[in-house]
């Protein structure tokens, strides 16, 4: 687990208080509450949903519906539960009828993640569906291909693992798809085991054949506000660390 200070343990809460004010992007206008996200700020193991939907939006919790219900079962089938883990998603507010987040949406909220993934520090995100994994791994990417592969990363100047799962609300109705997402759940408690990744482990862009220099890794790769280390363009030009290169299994 990393240590959380008491500094850090105050920027969360001012990040709270942040978020329910927010008025950056329109969503703020039809929202009922904002949600923040939850949970233990200093396990190893963070959860990015897409964002709030009806009962998250009235609760002002993340996960707190049907795909809530199922996360939390996955949770126990590998021991743990929601209060063990940190729960937050890439949009803190609802938006209308369930809609798709916005690329201007997304642009206004993704500071507020990068501020809560360098204050909890976790060793593994479990990106839900594709819209967490898209802006966190930086490629266009589908879940679909790149589910159930650790990428190894930075953000906020801290390195950890990208874990992409699909969402619990998209497998909760295609039973294939929730097998899948058991498979992949069962892997997770030998990766936070091993995991723990080495700065500088980041997965390298394509176009980039040798390692960064000192001087290129002197400044944070994936700062607050900042396009995450993981850039590969297209799975097929560069597909993601396989856990077996990582060490991991
Ligand atoms: N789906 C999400 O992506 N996030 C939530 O908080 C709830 C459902």
């Amino acid at each position: 687990m990393a240590p959380v200070t008491d500094d850090d343990l105050a920027a969360l809460a001012a990040l709270r208080a942040e978020v329910e004010a927010c008025t950056l992007c329109g969503l703020h206008a039809t929202r009922t509450r904002a949600v923040p996200g939850e949970g233990d700020p200093s396990s190893d193991l963070m959860f990015v949903g897409e964002a709030p939907g009806y009962h998250e939006d009235q609760q002002g919790r993340p996960f707190v519906g049907q795909a809530g219900k199922l996360l939390e079962q996955l949770l126990a089938s590998i021991g743990l539960t929601r209060e063990q883990v940190f729960i937050a998603n890439v949009l803190k507010s609802r938006p209308p009828n369930n809609r798709d987040p916005r690329p201007e949406e997304i642009a206004a909220c993704q500071p507020y993640l990068w501020r809560q993934i360098g204050l909890i520090k976790p060793k593994v995100i479990c990106t839900l569906g594709n819209h967490a994994t898209k802006l966190l791994t930086g490629s266009p990417a589908g879940i679909t291909r790149v589910h159930g592969r650790p990428q190894a990363t930075e953000i906020s100047g801290h390195s950890l693992y990208l874990y992409p799962i699909f969402h619990p609300a998209a497998a909760l109705y295609t039973p294939a798809m929730l097998t899948t997402l058991h498979e992949d759940f069962r892997r997770l408690p030998e990766m936070l085991a091993h995991a723990a990744p080495q700065a500088g482990a980041a997965e390298r862009p394509a176009e980039q054949p040798e390692p960064p220099t000192a001087d290129s890794r002197a400044a944070p790769a994936h700062a607050a506000g900042d396009a995450p280390v993981v850039t590969h363009a297209d799975e097929a030009e560069a597909p993601p660390v396989k856990p077996e290169q990582l060490g991991l299994f």
